[in-house]
């Protein structure tokens, strides 16, 4: 008998609890796919009673998640505990006494991944983390094996589930967005403290994550260029709608060439006026999906449930499937953490955001008299910046000023910005402008 791979899950919460179910459902079809049996031997958790409850005397339950590490009859440690603290040393511990390791911590490996991975290939053991992106979606193992053979040009992603159903509720139904982030709460979308969620930074550690995977650099989250969904106004979405388009919060992540032979990293999450017929536009509720184009390949999309408890744990266990399997098997036969091998990392600049080159929505709200327009156009055009589309809805009843939506084309983001500073200094603009990028996806 082939022995079975020993599981140590450290935070048993809705992610675990799932992981356990699933793992006792489909424990005879996982074990015919994995050539062993995979057992979660033992359960570390704060809360033991509530461990006790879900495992119910079918393993082992512990109060200190280090002791799993110590535990000479566990091969794999599942860290489901979450943020940076005990989680990072949790990690490296379990990797120092040679454990290989499952996490779903997309923030942990944004931020320390380059110093796990190191220390990982050190010790000769796999860090996976398929739940980390897009929970059920399998875009890691998509990405690193699946694309291998393509020069990737771009990745983008709908990756925050609580917000792209903040997105959603807003527009169907026209509540402002303070509303909808009560009624998220209240579904169990969005945590307790969102903050991560609606400011865009889990979306940020995602497309951080995707962004290495895709071009073979290191883990470069601190150059990303991140802003969440909180400034958006239910008019704003109402007038995308009217011009054609939807507004999601895009991860972004595209290699560019900088001239003389030099290249670099866009990196960004931002609100992006996305065309309505596009399909990640249609994603609606908490649903995720990562599109990402390669040169051979061409556009492929990823759809599914981006969080959950079982959707989670599918990409959990099909890490300690990839483990069960490879268990005895030589070391240099596995599939690098970040799909490119660590001695061909290579660091490409992440740019500054006014050097992105992005198509732009600009409301303006202005005086309802002659000559406004004319000088908004001629100010763009100073800066170059070519218009795609103009909307002027007709101004409310007994009011002097209106709003002129403007579309561009595509154009470099610095240029915009002094152009909305231009266009901000006349007399006859009323309020902030408000900036939305527009991405085309063909
Ligand atoms: N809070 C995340 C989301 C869940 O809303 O998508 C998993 O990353």
């Amino acid at each position: 008998m082939t022995k079975e791979l020993r599981v140590g899950l450290a935070g048993i919460g809705t992610v675990g609890a799932g992981t356990f179910d699933v793992l006792a459902r489909n424990r005879e079809e996982i074990m015919r796919r994995a050539g062993r049996a995979v057992r979660i031997e033992a359960v570390a958790d704060i809360n033991t009673e509530r461990a006790r409850q879900i495992t119910a005397g079918r393993a082992r339950v512990l109060d200190d998640a280090f002791a799993l590490v110590a535990d000479p009859e566990i091969d794999v440690i599942i860290e489901l505990i979450g943020g940076y603290g005990i989680a990072k040393t949790l990690v490296l511990a379990a990797i120092a006494q040679g454990k290989h390791v499952v996490t779903a911590n997309k923030a942990l490996l944004a931020l320390h991944g380059n110093e796990i991975f190191a220390k990982a290939r050190e010790a000769g053991v796999t860090v996976a983390f398929e739940a980390a992106v897009a929970g059920g979606i399998p875009i890691i193992k998509a990405m690193r094996e699946a694309m291998a053979a393509n020069r990737i040009e771009w990745v983008a992603g709908i990756i925050n589930g609580t917000t792209n159903f903040i997105l959603s509720e807003m527009r169907d139904k026209g509540l402002p967005f303070a509303e909808v982030l009560k009624q998220a709460q209240a579904l169990g979308y969005a945590e307790a403290d969102p903050t991560f969620d609606i400011e865009g930074v889990d979306a940020g550690h995602k497309i951080a994550i995707l962004s290495a995977l895709a071009f073979g650099t290191p883990l470069q989250f601190e150059g990303a260029h991140i802003e969440g969904i909180t400034k958006l106004e239910s008019k704003d979405i109402r007038y995308a709608e009217r011009l054609g388009y939807r507004i999601k919060l895009l991860g972004m992540t595209q290699r560019r060439s900088m001239g003389e032979g030099k290249e670099g990293l866009e990196l960004r999450v931002h609100p992006t006026l996305i065309p309505a017929a596009r399909l990640i536009a249609s994603v609606e509720g908490a649903m995720n999906a990562v599109w990402v184009k390669g040169d051979a390949v061409g556009h492929t999309m990823y759809y599914g449930k981006g969080a959950g408890a079982e959707p989670t744990a599918s990409a959990v266990i099909a890490d300690l499937v990839d483990l069960a399997r490879a268990l005895d098997g030589p070391m240099e036969q596995r599939v690098p953490a970040l799909a490119f091998q660590a001695d061909q990392v290579r660091v490409l600049p992440v740019l500054p955001i006014e050097s992105i080159e992005s198509a732009y929505y600009l409301r303006i709200q202005v005086a309802d008299e002659p000559g406004v327009l004319a000088d908004i156009t001629r100010i763009l055009a100073d800066q170059e910046i070519s218009i795609d589309a103009v909307l002027q809805p007709e101004p409310a009843e007994g009011e002097a000023q209106t709003d002129i939506i403007l579309l561009t084309h595509r154009c470099v983001e610095g240029h915009v910005k002094r152009a909305m500073a231009s266009i901000q200094a006349l007399t006859t603009v009323l309020a902030p402008l408000v900036m939305i990028r527009l991405e085309d996806l063909s």
